[in-house]
């Protein structure tokens, strides 16, 4: 195992686009911390940690991060791509359904970034953050009622650009994907049909498309604050 090639926390990673982004910033030549609550300790060959836990309680967070610097020695990329799509009309949300999607989309996101940003300030600077949002957040669809998607994920969104600016004279990148229907374990075979008519390109996307798009804001040296989209020219309009 090398010691000097670069470390991806990855959040999520047990199916889906954490299974595709384990094995996407494996093939660049990162080792990888993989964390979600079932993850096995052998679900990866190769340069990479598996770290069980809800990463919704701040103790995961903390173990996540000081595995990766006390394994790896150092933390350059997080993705954090845990997170839970609850649709229902607005009038209907339980509290329960708000305590989950909120401790995960939010809580999920803020004590492990919290931490790695510590680390890469400690270590001199320098490093990258990426969150996974949703088309949804910039064009909801009236027959897709989430408005607990939109909460969370508009607030991952809006806190892309806050903490770019605020880290931006660290080397500190943050950056987002806003994927439309992705065909991953979340949605349901008898759904696929419908979820691929909701893109302008009439189909659903690829979990490697999202990897892709992960991949190149990784190496995108200047790009930092952007929220890129990934779903088939939905946020474009109406069509
Ligand atoms: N698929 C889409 O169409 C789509 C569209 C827009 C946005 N997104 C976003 O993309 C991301 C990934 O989506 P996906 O479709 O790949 O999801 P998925 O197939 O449902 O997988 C979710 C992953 O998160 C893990 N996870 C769930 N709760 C967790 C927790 N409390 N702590 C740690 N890990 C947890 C799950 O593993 P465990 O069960 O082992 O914890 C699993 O690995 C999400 O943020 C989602 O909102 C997806």
């Amino acid at each position: 195992m090398g010691t000097d090639s670069k470390v991806a926390i990855i959040t999520g990673a047990s199916q889906g686009i954490g299974e595709g982004l384990v094995r996407g910033y494996l093939a660049r030549g990162y080792r990888v911390v993989a964390n979600s609550r079932s993850i096995r300790p052998d679900a990866y060959e190769g340069d990479t940690l598996a770290v069980a836990g809800d990463i919704t309680d701040p103790a995961v967070a903390e173990r996540v991060v000081g595995v990766a610097v006390e394994k790896f020695g150092r933390v350059d990329t997080l993705v954090n791509n845990a997170g839970v799509f609850v649709p229902a009309p607005f009038t209907e949300y339980t509290e329960d359904d708000y305590a989950r999607v909120v401790s995960l989309n939010l809580g999920g996101f803020f004590h492990v970034t919290q931490r790695a940003i510590k680390h890469m300030l400690a270590r001199g600077g320098g490093g990258h953050v990426v969150n996974l949002t949703t088309t949804l957040v910039g064009q909801p669809v009236k027959g897709v009622p989430s408005a607990l998607t939109s909460l969370t994920k508009g607030g991952l969104d809006a806190v892309t650009r806050s903490l770019a600016i605020e880290y931006a004279d660290r080397g500190i990148r943050v950056n987002a994907v806003a994927p439309g229907n992705i065909r991953t374990p979340m949605h349901p075979p008898e759904t696929l049909a419908a979820l691929a008519a909701m893109h302008p390109l009439g189909r659903m996307g690829e979990v490697s498309e999202i990897v892709e798009a992960v991949l190149y804001l990784e190496s995108a040296g200047f790009v930092t604050g952007e929220t890129l989209h990934v779903d088939g020219g939905a946020h474009a309009g109406r069509w």
